[in-house]
């Protein structure tokens, strides 16, 4: 690889041995994947924070680089972490569990990085703009900002992340450059209008149907994938309108079922107007979506009810959070059920009387963690949500049944008596 003069001095450890030792990391990677030269980015989203994930040697690794001198030089955002730093010991979380995760958040703080804990920045302060170059891990995340927002990064891991915060850069290969971020196959969503309608979905339920479309195109996807060697972006056409909300559980599914890091859909995501859609094309109808649903989970009954409800996979917006204020005013959970945000997110709810009328109904909320990074395997039957993703690890990582419902009726279930 091409690197500055600058770039040179940190390799050979004259900004100390963290820097140094994050531009062998890049330089690795470069190497593998052909890059020719390294490009600035402006932010970094930092993934693998829990502590379940990292474990002693992972937490060796920051404290490493937090003595040996890292720190951020652009904007640096975190992942949510294995608790709610705050409010831990409501959500079972042991003492000793509290304290090696406080221990991890305090290395990356030492480093610079902001500690949000959130897999949805955007929302949070770190919003790239259109053609910018970063650096994120989080795979929702980096499907969100390639996608909806039209900035330029790769899948990161943590550690790859970290380097690129405490270098200021990243190897240019994969989706920074022009010609990777082309459409490698199209997909046509057909009936799409009809699978709202029949879910009489409302702006809130209809994520969930999104949630479903990703999981119904990842799966294709992934055959594709595997017949061709790689993994194409896909060009969906077929969907006239989607919020925020909608895109970011889309995402989350799109990512989680087909490993995709970038879609274009036409009408919606900013760079699907500068290229052209491939002729060939997958359909995708409703009765493709109602079976990648169905896959998701079962329905609920009584022989084996759900003992455990969950939304915020990706973190709930403040919207999401005042639609479930209104759901939930007046009403008993009768679960656990946590409310899965970001700390800004949960303040601001603080202050509009969200969060009294939501813990009123018995609801906790889990700021700055998930059900899916927190360490709570085992500890429920049956988990009720509106997220793909959380339906997928759910059953991959903490062994629980799932129920895949609308946002909506995940309450109706929750209250009901
Ligand atoms: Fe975020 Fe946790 Fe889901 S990190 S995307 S809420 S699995």
């Amino acid at each position: 690889m091409e690197l500055t003069a600058a770039q040179q001095a940190m390799l050979e450890g004259e900004q100390g041995r963290a820097v140094c030792k994050a531009m062998e990391i890049l330089v690795a990677l470069g190497t593998i994947y052909g890059a020719r030269r390294m490009v600035p980015v402006r932010s970094v989203q930092i993934a693998g924070v829990s502590y379940e994930n990292l474990g002693e040697a992972g937490l060796q690794f920051l404290d490493e680089m937090a003595l040996g001198g890292g720190r951020t030089r652009v904007l640096t955002t975190l992942n949510p972490a294995g608790m709610d730093v705050e409010n831990w010991q409501a959500l079972g979380i042991s003492a000793e569990f509290a304290r090696q995760q406080q221990r991890v958040i305090d290395a990356f703080a030492r480093m610079g990085v902001v500690t949000t804990c959130t897999c949805t920045p955007y929302f949070s302060g770190n919003l790239p703009r259109f053609g910018e170059h970063i650096a994120w891990a989080e795979s929702s995340a980096v499907c969100f900002a390639n996608s909806v927002i039209g900035a330029r990064t790769n899948r990161e891991g943590g550690p790859s992340a970290l380097a690129a915060a405490l270098t200021g850069v990243t190897p240019e290969y994969g989706y920074h450059l022009d010609h990777n971020r082309r459409p490698g196959v199209r997909i046509e969503v057909r009936g799409w209008e009809q699978v709202l309608s029949s879910a009489q979905a409302n702006e809130w339920q209809a994520a969930q149907a999104f949630g479903a479309l990703g999981a119904a195109i990842g799966r294709r996807l992934e055959a594709v994938a595997a017949a061709q060697g790689h993994a194409p972006v896909p060009y969906i056409l077929g969907i006239s309108h989607a919020t925020l909300d909608q895109l970011k559980a889309f995402c989350a599914s799109l990512a989680t079922f087909g490993g995709a890091a970038l879609f274009h859909m036409a009408g919606i995501t900013p760079e699907a107007a500068v290229c052209d859609p491939p002729e060939a094309a997958i359909e995708v109808g409703p009765a493709d979506i109602r079976q990648a649903a169905a896959a998701l989970g079962a329905p609920s009954d009584e022989i084996d009810p759900v003992d455990f409800y969950s939304l915020g996979c990706p973190h709930l917006s403040i919207g999401e959070v005042a639609h479930l204020a209104h759901l939930l005013n007046g009403k008993r959970v009768n679960g656990e059920f946590w409310v899965t945000t970001s700390r800004p997110v949960k303040q601001i709810a603080d202050r509009m009387g969200y969060t009294e009328i939501i813990e009123a109904s018995g609801a906790r909320f889990a700021a700055d963690t998930c059900c899916v990074v927190a360490p709570i395997k085992g500890r429920f039957h049956r988990l009720a949500t509106d997220s793909a993703k959380a339906c997928y690890y759910a059953g991959a990582k903490n062994r629980f049944q799932t129920v895949f419902l609308p946002f909506d009726q995940v309450v109706a279930l929750a209250t009901r008596t």
